[in-house]
């Protein structure tokens, strides 16, 4: 997507350079465009850890390329087993999105089927890695293609007028590679001359939806509100959201929705006003092997000093302020999860399905 009118993608292989990995270090957003070199998988780790970069399809991305790092920089005498423990540093930065369990174990899985000398094994680790950026990024646009008939729907069942459109978290293309999952159809449609203005939930404590969300959908010229999180409920009481979509850092096969924290009660407000309320994803964020997403996704705790400080620009200067008595504790949950019976479609590159079993295995039915 555009930055200042440039096509850029959220990570890359630095131009005449193979050994370096670039990101847009997103902690430095909206208020200073970044760009971080990567060139081993402690710096990946760091990077994923510390969210220089986040959400699920971009974590897993720059884990697919933490593994041709490490590809790089293995000795050629224990090639797998220095593969294999820098999967398990990179699984262990951060638990919820199962993108980057999923890019590690793919990464695995091909270069364990690979013989031949060192050389040979570190390109087809570049190739996987490009592989499974570029697979996210069109997933993401076929996402945009399947969810923009839901909005024209709308659209039209308005005789043309705004469809508003609520979203929470960062579920845009800075979350992906490209493009996004729940703001892809918002994209598409935008582009499409279908009128939407977007209520862009700010998503405390780190603020992605007041910082990432709103900066993406500006460059796009996409017209857009920013609100506190409370806000949501209000508005569906007065007819002012028409739809909501969100993304998801995993869902289970039965289709439970494992979100940023705070689209629970988003979801229970929009079921209370009949409102629909979609998620967007890749595949790749599916959970095959899980059924209960309320009791198994495993729900980050980060700490609570995001929740007692805030972020923000000061004199030119991006500083951090706190909020909170100096001496209260807080807690920092990062994730919960909205059961299936509050999700009203899921969509996907495939297509758009119920949130249930029999919808997401009819979709995928290789995954029986
Ligand atoms: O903690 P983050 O920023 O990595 O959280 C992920 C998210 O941005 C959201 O939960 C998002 O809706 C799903 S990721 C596509």
């Amino acid at each position: 997507m555009n930055v200042d009118g440039k096509h850029y993608r959220t990570i890359w292989v630095k131009e005449n350079d193979l050994g370096i990995i670039q990101i847009i270090d997103q902690r430095h957003l909206p208020h200073q465009f970044v760009i971080e070199d990567l060139a081993s998988v402690d710096d990946v780790a760091r990077a994923i850890k510390d969210m220089h970069v986040r959400g699920a399809g971009l974590i897993g991305a720059t884990a697919g390329f933490g593994m041709y790092l490490a590809a790089l920089n293995a000795p050629a005498d224990s090639f797998l087993p220095a593969l294999a423990s820098a999967g398990e540093q990179l699984k262990a930065t951060r638990p919820t999105a199962v993108n980057l369990a999923w890019a590690v174990d793919r990464q695995l899985g091909v270069l364990s089927a690979v013989d031949g000398e060192k050389q040979a094994k570190v390109t087809v680790a570049l190739e996987t890695a490009q592989a499974i950026a570029d697979e996210d990024a069109e997933f993401c646009r076929r996402i945009g293609e399947h969810g923009v008939a839901l909005i024209e729907e709308i659209s039209q069942a308005k005789g043309g007028d705004v469809v508003n459109i609520l979203t929470h978290c960062n579920a845009g293309w800075l979350a992906f590679v490209d493009y996004g999952s729940a703001t892809a159809p918002i994209y598409a449609a935008h582009e499409k001359g279908v009128k939407v203005h977007i209520w862009v939930d700010e998503t405390r404590p780190r603020n992605q939806g007041a910082r990432l969300t709103a900066w993406e959908l500006g460059q796009h010229g996409v017209p857009h509100t920013v609100i506190v999180d409370n806000v949501g409920g209000h508005l569906m009481q007065h007819g002012l959201v028409d739809m909501v979509i969100t993304g998801t850092d995993r869902t289970t096969y039965t289709g439970d929705v494992g979100n940023k924290i705070g689209t629970y009660l988003k979801a229970l407000a929009a079921h209370d006003n009949g409102i629909p309320f979609y998620t967007a994803l890749p595949s790749s964020t599916f959970d095959w092997e899980m059924r209960d997403g309320v009791k198994e996704v495993p729900i980050e705790q980060r700490d609570g000093e995001e929740v007692r400080t805030i972020q923000g620009l000061h004199d030119g200067e991006i500083k951090q302020v706190l909020l909170t008595p100096n001496d209260s504790p807080a807690a920092n949950f990062a994730f919960d999860v909205t059961p299936a019976r509050l999700v009203t479609g899921l969509i996907t590159e495939r297509g758009i399905c119920e949130a249930s079993e029999e919808g997401v295995l009819g979709l995928y039915p290789e995954k029986r």
